[in-house]
């Protein structure tokens, strides 16, 4: 069976969808829609696709199986609708959701309404230390899970020029919040599932960019009292695009993972695990990851010499699971909504082991979460959560 899709704004994003969509042998992309019609043009002609500056007409000529909405951030809304309304069963969208809760209870409502399917693309989740990461919270390994610290900065460019011409006010409709937070707060959504944020409390500060915030830093609870702060600038003078580091600490073992290093920081994961897991089991949990295809390699090690003076503080031995860079598979849960599709499923046989694919339920609770810490920040006070 081969599946028709059209994509919807096809800029950075979008055009990846496409090209995607293309290679895939059981999907093919009919059509393909941009207000900025010669890049519809441009994008469709390579993939044979019809192009359209109107999304509305795209839905009402081809008869499609999936849409992918990737335009700017506020304007998830009415492709999306439009596309539910027009009887397309599956949507995926990028992220973040919406940057409004209205936005996102209005698209899942439409969608529970006449049965069709949400995805959203929290792509973290497919690579495949993140999965790993996933795993040895699930699995305990760090006992429980009490605070944590992660960083997801864009270097200034971003902001300044990702977009072209169309850059200040593309970040004008986003901010940290929206476009880097909402990858942060899916994936402590995913890894402390069930446990929920329940009381938000952010900062912001404006005083260099002037058209968006310069960055939000917050403070968020869960309902099993883990506490995280989670922190995203657009003003970052750096080497790379993006700099992205997360930090768990459990009640017996201690993660961290450089996904995107910074100055003096080399990209790596270590996952130093509670003493309780015996030489046995750490084997057998390596060996569960390496069926997921992630390299990671197990270890006992003694903890660096201490001076004689605080030798009372001996360190270790310590086992620990570790890998260093891997790829980060960046299409990974795209292609596990395809299979969902498929198989008609939200766990298909592509995405097992790590919970249902993100959906439009998981979206609008990022949506409630990020809308909590812009409004935590503009209000000065503790938002809490049902
Ligand atoms: N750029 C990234 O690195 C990145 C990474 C991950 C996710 N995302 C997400 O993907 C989405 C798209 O981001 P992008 O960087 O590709 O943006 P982009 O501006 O490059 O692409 C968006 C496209 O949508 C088009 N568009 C705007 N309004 C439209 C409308 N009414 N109808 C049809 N087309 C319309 C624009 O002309 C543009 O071509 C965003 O939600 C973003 O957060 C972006």
């Amino acid at each position: 069976m081969v599946l028709k899709a059209g994509v919807v704004g096809l800029g950075i994003l979008g055009s990846q969808y496409t090209t995607f969509l293309d290679e895939q042998p059981e999907t093919q992309v009919v059509g393909v829609a941009d207000i900025r019609s010669e890049v519809a043009r441009e994008v469709g002609a390579p993939v044979g696709a019809e192009s359209y500056d109107d999304y509305e007409r795209m839905f009402q000529e081809q008869t499609l199986d999936l849409a992918v909405v990737a335009t700017p951030d506020p304007l998830h809304r009415d492709p999306v609708m439009a596309a539910i309304e027009a009887g397309v069963p599956v949507v995926i969208q990028e992220k973040p959701m919406a940057t409004t809760v209205e936005d996102a209870d209005a698209m899942l409502e439409a969608a529970e309404e006449v049965g069709a399917w949400i995805f959203v693309n929290y792509a973290n989740r497919g690579a495949a230390l993140d999965r790993a990461t996933y795993y040895v919270i699930r699995e305990g390994l760090l006992g429980e899970v009490v605070y944590g610290e992660i960083h997801l900065d864009d270097n200034i460019s971003v902001p300044r020029q990702l977009w072209g011409d169309r850059s200040e006010d593309w970040a004008a409709g986003s901010s940290t919040a929206y476009f880097l937070l909402s990858h942060v707060v899916d994936l402590l959504h995913w890894v402390m599932a069930p446990s929920e944020v329940t009381e938000v409390y952010a900062i912001s500060q404006e005083r260099v960019l002037g058209y968006t915030p310069d960055l939000y830093d917050a403070f968020l609870t869960f309902d099993n009292g883990a506490k995280f702060r989670v922190k995203a600038e657009w003003i970052k003078h750096i080497d790379g695009l993006v700099e992205f580091a997360l930090d768990f600490s459990g009640s017996e073992g201690t993660l961290r993972y450089i996904k995107y290093p910074g100055f003096g920081e080399a990209e790596g994961w270590r996952a130093n695990l509670s003493e309780s897991v015996t030489a046995e089991a750490l084997l057998t949990h390596q060996n569960a990851l390496a069926e997921q295809d992630i390299d990671v390699r197990a270890q006992v090690q003694m903890g660096k010499p201490a001076a004689a003076a605080v030798a009372a503080a001996e360190i270790g031995p310590q086992v620990s699971l570790e890998a260093k860079a891997l790829p980060k598979d960046e299409w990974r849960v795209v292609r596990g909504f395809v299979d969902a599709v498929l198989e008609d499923t939200l766990t298909p046989s592509s995405w097992q082991g790590y919970g249902p694919l993100p959906t439009g339920i998981d979206g609008l609770r990022q949506t409630q979460v990020v809308s909590a810490i812009v409004q935590s920040a503009e209000e000065d006070r503790v938002i809490t959560l049902p």
